[in-house]
C-alpha cells in the first residue's frame, strides 16, 4: 500500500501561543536580546536543575563557547557518530578531537572505549545524547571524576532525556539546540547550562562582544550608555523574538515529549524485528525520541529510502558519513584510517523515520507499514 499524503520527517509544534508571543515582542519594539531571554533562561535553568542558563544563537555556539570559556586546549574525547558541529567546536575551540566508538544499542559513546583513550593530554569528554537517548552519564561522570576531566555534553538532541533520574546536560556544561527538528524549537537557537556561575558570566560576555553587561541589563543602571569590553568577544546572542518562542515551547515540552514517546512505542510495536533493529531505551535512562531511528537489516538502504520518499514519507539518515570520514577530518586531520567498527556499522545501516509530536496514530501506522513493505521488497 502506498501513502496518499506527505508525512515529513518533522513538523515543529507551533500554535497560536507562539504566534501571540512573537507578535507581543514585535509590538514591544525590543527585538534584540532582552527580557524574554531572561524569562527563557530562568525556565530552562529550572528544567535542567542547574543555576545558570545562557541563551545563544545556536548549539554550535554553545559548544564553541563551552570549549573556549573553559580554556580547553588538549584532547577531547567524543563520538564520530554525531552531527559535525560537535567536532567542529573542538577544532575551532582550539583543541584536538579524539574519536571514540559507540555502543550499538544506544548509538551513544562507549564508556569503555572512552576510558581506553585517556592520555595525559585528555582534558574533556564530550558525550552526544543521540536522537533523544541519554548517553551513559553515570559511568562517564565516574570516569571524568577519576581522571579529573571536564564534561561538555552535546545535548542538542535530548531536551528532557535523563540518566539515573538526572537530566542530560546537567552533568557538566550542557549545550542545547532549538533547531526546528529538536524537542523544542525556536528556528535557530541554543542554550548553555552550567552550575559554574563564573563560567556562565564568561560565556555571556563572550557571546556579547566581550562586554560583561547586556544592553537590557544596562538600561537599569545609572549610565546605560557605558559599554566596556574586557576582551575581544563575539556576537552569539539569541534575539528577544526567538526567546519568546522558547518560553512558550518550554511550557509544552513535557506534553510534546510524551507524544514522541507514545509514537515511538507504536513504531516499536508495528515495525518488524526481522527487518530492523529498533531503538533501545537503556535501563535507568529516559529516551525522548528527538528522532526515531532504526538499523536496517539485510536491505539496500538507498533503494529503501528512495521507495519511502517516493511515497511522500520523509525518511532520511542521521548520521552518514561519520565525522572522522568527512573530508576535513579524514584528509586534513588524518583520521581517514581510524577504525571505529560499531560507528561504521551503525552509520551504514541507520535510518531516521518521521517523528514529531503532531503525528497521528494513523501517520505512525502508515509509515511503519510502508517501512516493513519496503524492507521486504529491497532485501539485499
Ligand atoms: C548532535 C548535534 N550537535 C550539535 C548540533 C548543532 O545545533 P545548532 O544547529 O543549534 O547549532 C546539532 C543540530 O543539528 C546536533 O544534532
Amino acid at each position: 500500500m502506498s501513502v496518499q499524503r506527505t508525512i515529513p520527517l518533522c513538523i515543529p509544534d507551533m500554535d497560536d501561543a507562539e504566534v501571540q508571543a512573537v507578535a507581543a515582542v514585535l509590538k514591544s519594539g525590543w527585538l534584540a536580546h532582552g527580557p524574554m531571554n531572561h524569562e527563557f533562561e530562568k525556565l530552562f535553568a529550572q528544567f535542567a536543575g542547574v543555576p545558570c542558563a545562557v541563551s545563544l544563537n545556536s548549539c554550535a555556539s554553545a559548544l564553541f563557547l563551552a570549549m573556549r570559556a573553559s580554556g580547553i586546549t588538549g584532547e577531547v574525547i567524543l563520538p564520530s557518530f554525531t552531527f559535525v558541529a560537535s567536532a567542529n567546536a573542538v577544532v575551532t575551540g582550539g583543541a584536538t578531537c579524539v574519536f571514540a566508538d559507540i555502543d550499538y544499542d544506544t548509538c551513544c559513546i562507549d564508556p569503555a572505549h572512552v576510558e581506553a583513550l585517556i592520555t595525559p593530554r585528555t582534558e574533556a569528554i564530550m558525550p552526544v545524547h543521540y536522537g533523544g537517548q541519554a548517553a551513559d552519564m553515570a559511568r562517564l561522570a565516574a570516569i571524568a571524576r577519576k581522571h579529573k576531566l571536564r564534561i561538555i555534553e552535546d545535548s542538542a538532541e535530548a531536551i528532557g532525556a535523563t540518566c539515573a533520574g538526572k537530566p542530560t546536560g546537567s552533568w557538566g556544561i550542557g549545550c542545547w539546540s532549538f533547531y526546528p527538528t529538536k524537542n523544542i524549537a525556536t528556528g535557530e537557537g541554543g542554550m548553555l547550562t552550567t552550575d559554574d556561575v563564573a563560567l556562565a558570566d564568561r560565556v555571556r560576555a563572550m557571546a556579547g562582544h566581550g562586554i560583561a553587561s547586556s544592553t537590557w541589563a544596562r538600561e537599569k543602571k545609572e549610565k546605560p550608555w557605558l559599554r566596556a569590553a574586557t576582551f575581544a568577544g563575539y556576537n552569539m546572542r539569541m534575539s528577544n523574538v526567538l526567546a519568546a518562542i522558547g518560553v512558550v515551547q518550554m511550557k509544552k515540552l513535557e506534553r510534546m515529549n510524551d507524544a514522541r514517546r507514545k509514537h515511538a512505542a507504536r513504531y516499536d510495536a508495528l515495525l518488524k524485528k526481522e527487518f530492523f533493529d529498533l531503538p533501545v531505551e537503556a535501563p535507568g535512562r529516559k529516551h525522548v525520541y528527538q528522532m526515531y531511528t532504526v538499523k536496517l537489516k539485510g536491505a539496500d538502504r538507498s533503494t529503501f529510502l528512495a521507495d519511502l520518499r517516493a511515497q511522500g514519507i520523509g525518511a532520511t539518515v542521521h548520521f552518514d558519513p561519520p565525522v572522522h570520514t568527512q573530508p576535513f577530518y579524514a584528509e586534513q586531520l588524518g583520521f581517514g584510517t581510524l577504525e571505529l567498527p560499531v560507528t561504521m556499522k551503525v552509520s551504514s545501516t541507520i535510518v531516521t523515520l518521521p517523528m514529531y509530536p503532531g503525528m497521528s496514530e494513523d501517520d505512525v501506522g502508515l509509515v511503519a507499514e510502508a517501512a516493513n513493505a519496503a524492507a521486504r521488497k529491497h532485501r539485499a
